[in-house]
């Protein structure tokens, strides 16, 4: 009988480990750009109902995955509250930055209504899935958008993101929990419109000043976890506080997530000695290991990965997303590789 195998998993049932990519909507696929295409504009091709349906089912058409995750990005929060937001080719997104301690920031802007194409598209999609595919809804996490929103683009070091930290505390941290009311809302729209699974994208907690890793990183995940349970949504609830070391320990036991999503620095048996061994973990496959054709690695890496996490409930996974250049034959083997493993 075919079972939704993620499901079965949170539910603490004995099954078999499920596989799904992160960042697998997407730029590895040639088709892709062909949808691409369609929108000029990627902020208005992620307000476009039919294109975020298209883009999600697509990896699927390629692989036997056990999840989809809906297409569209962290920074459509920043967008709907208003911060001037466009992507450049080949740069990535810029934004007009905010001035810590002058901009003033914006509260009561309802994000499900700026939103409504991505909330129509989960309810379509989750009609038109089979059940044993979960479909994933996302947001980014409060310290990642404030990131982006203050320096006003990507950056090495977030030099003046940390700065605003230190000298205009109030200001940041108010900036936190305005995201954190938004983040809230965005996540609750995807579950109630049938995102059956949630994950939280806290990309740059490594650049979080080890003092502030609680206030910045674990405060804000909890309260969000815990708004969303109070408002009924009990969908599990993924973290992925990317590279921030030996502090995903106390992450794993005081942010309340369900599954803790692993990147690819991190140890397989060093986490199976430290982190909370009653939630979930997901990882965490080099992506990069899935771009040279016929390398000598990957099966072994794979097998090394699967047998490391036999004793854990696992949803085998990348450590951060698909490259452009990873190739489609390398994904298939990967995926061939944990579903016999399976049997
Ligand atoms: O496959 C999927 O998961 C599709 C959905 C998705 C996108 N972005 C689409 C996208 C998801 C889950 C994201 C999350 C996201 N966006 C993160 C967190 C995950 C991570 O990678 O750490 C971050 C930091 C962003 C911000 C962002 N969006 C950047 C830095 C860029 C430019 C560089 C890049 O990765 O392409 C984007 C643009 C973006 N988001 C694209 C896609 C498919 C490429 C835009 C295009 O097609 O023109």
């Amino acid at each position: 009988m075919s079972e939704n195998l993620i499901h079965n998993l949170f539910k603490k049932r004995k099954s078999a480990i499920p596989i799904w990519f992160l960042r697998q909507a997407g730029r590895h696929i040639p088709e892709y750009y062909e949808i691409r295409k369609k929108e000029h504009d990627f902020v208005q091709f992620c307000l476009n109902k039919n294109l975020i349906i298209e883009s999600t089912k697509l990896p699927l058409k390629y692989y036997n995955l056990d999840a989809a995750i809906v297409f569209s990005d962290i920074l459509m929060i920043p967008w709907a509250i208003g911060r001037n937001l466009r992507f450049l080719k080949d740069f990535g997104p810029i934004l007009d930055p905010m001035i810590p301690g002058e901009t003033k920031i914006i509260k009561n802007i309802s994000i499900a209504s700026k939103l409504e194409p991505l909330k129509d598209s989960i309810s379509s999609l989750r009609l038109e899935l089979p059940k044993t595919t979960s479909l994933i809804g996302f947001a980014g996490a409060p310290w990642t958008l404030a990131c982006y929103m203050v320096e006003g683009k990507g950056s090495k070091d977030f030099a003046k993101t940390r700065k605003a930290l230190w000298s205009e505390n109030k200001w940041f941290m108010e900036l936190i929990d305005t995201l954190i009311y938004y983040i809230s809302e965005k996540l609750e729209m995807q579950a109630k419109a049938g995102a059956d699974v949630l994950m939280i994208f806290d990309t740059w907690a490594h650049m979080i000043p080890s003092n502030f890793f609680n206030e910045c990183a674990i405060n804000p995940t909890t309260k969000i976890v815990r708004i969303l349970r109070s408002r009924d949504v009990f969908a599990p609830i993924i973290g992925f506080p990317f590279k921030a070391g030996s502090s995903i320990v106390k992450y794993s036991f005081e942010s309340e997530v369900d599954c803790l999503a692993l990147d690819w620095t991190v140890d397989l048996s060093w986490a199976n000695s430290f982190i909370n061994k009653d939630i979930v973990i997901q990882g965490n496959l080099d992506p990069v290991s899935l771009i040279p054709k016929d390398s000598v690695y990957l099966q072994n890496n794979v097998l090394s990965i699967l047998e490391k996490m036999s004793d854990r409930r696992f949803i085998f996974n990348v450590g951060h997303g698909l490259t452009p250049d990873c190739k489609i034959e390398n994904v298939k083997k990967v995926i061939d590789i944990v579903k016999n493993y399976n049997r």
